[in-house]
C-alpha cells in the first residue's frame, strides 16, 4: 500500500492553533506518513491585523506556511484540522475554505476522508467543544468518517478532558493553560492508524 496521507489545516491568528498543528505534524512524521502542513488563507482586512500585536507578528512569522489549496483534500486520505473558536463557532477564514469545497464535494470526493479536529479558546469553556462539532457537523455532509479521541489514552484526561478532540485555553498573553501536547500526539496516531485500517481495508476489496 502506498504511504497514507495526511493534511493538517489549520486557522490561527495568535499561533495557538499553529502550535496544535506542528505538534501533530511531528508525531505524524515519526510515524512515516505523508504530512502536509497548510493553513487556509486570511480573510481578516489588514488593518484589523495590524492592529493586533500578537496577530500581525504570528501573520508575519507564518508568511511561508503554504495556503491550502482544494486539490489538498483531494489529495489526503486524513484530515487534521486545527481552529480557534470565534464566539463557539468556526472563523469565517475556515468557513471560506469548506464552502469553497463544494466542487470536490459534488464529484464525491470528500466521502471516505477520514477527520478529527482541535480547537482552542481564551476560557476553559469558552465554546471548544461546540466549534469541533460545528466543524464535525459539515463534515457529516462531506460523507467523511469522523475519528473522535474519546477517551482513549490517559493524556486526554490530562488536557481537560475533551472527548470530541484535542482543545486548549490561552491566556491574554497566549499562553496554553493546560498541558495538551501528549493529547495531540495520541490524536493524530489514532487518526493515522484508523484511516489506515480503512485504506488498507478498501485496497483489499
Ligand atoms: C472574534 C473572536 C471571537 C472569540 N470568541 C471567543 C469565545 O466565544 N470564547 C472564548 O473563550 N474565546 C473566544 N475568542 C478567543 C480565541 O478563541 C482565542 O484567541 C484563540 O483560541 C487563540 O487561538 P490562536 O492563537 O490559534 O488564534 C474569540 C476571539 C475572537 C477574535
Amino acid at each position: 500500500m502506498e504511504d497514507l496521507k495526511l493534511a493538517i489545516i489549520y486557522y490561527s491568528s495568535t499561533g495557538t492553533n499553529y502550535q496544535l498543528s506542528n505538534w501533530a505534524k511531528e508525531a505524524a512524521e515519526e510515524v512515516g506518513v505523508e504530512v502536509k502542513l497548510l493553513k487556509v488563507e486570511e480573510l481578516a482586512p489588514p488593518a484589523a491585523i495590524e492592529s493586533n500585536k500578537a496577530w500581525k507578528k504570528h501573520h508575519e512569522a507564518t508568511k511561508e506556511v503554504p495556503v491550502a489549496k482544494l486539490e489538498d483534500v483531494d489529495w489526503a486520505d486524513a484530515l487534521i484540522f486545527s481552529i480557534p473558536t470565534r464566539f463557539g463557532n468556526l472563523p469565517s477564514q475556515m468557513k471560506q475554505y469548506l464552502d469553497l469545497l463544494g466542487g470536490l464535494w459534488a464529484q464525491g470526493k470528500t466521502i471516505n476522508k477520514v477527520v478529527s479536529a482541535m480547537s482552542s479558546a481564551q476560557n476553559p469553556h469558552g465554546g471548544q467543544e461546540q466549534t469541533i462539532h460545528a466543524l464535525y457537523t459539515s463534515m457529516m455532509h462531506f460523507g467523511a468518517i469522523i475519528v473522535p479521541t474519546g477517551y482513549t489514552d490517559e493524556s486526554i484526561f490530562a488536557a481537560g478532558g475533551n472527548p470530541y478532540g484535542t482543545s486548549v485555553s490561552v491566556d491574554s498573553e497566549g499562553n496554553m493553560q493546560e498541558d495538551v501536547q501528549a493529547a495531540v500526539r495520541h490524536q493524530t496516531k489514532r487518526i493515522i492508524q484508523i484511516a489506515k485500517w480503512i485504506k488498507n481495508g478498501l485496497a483489499s476489496l
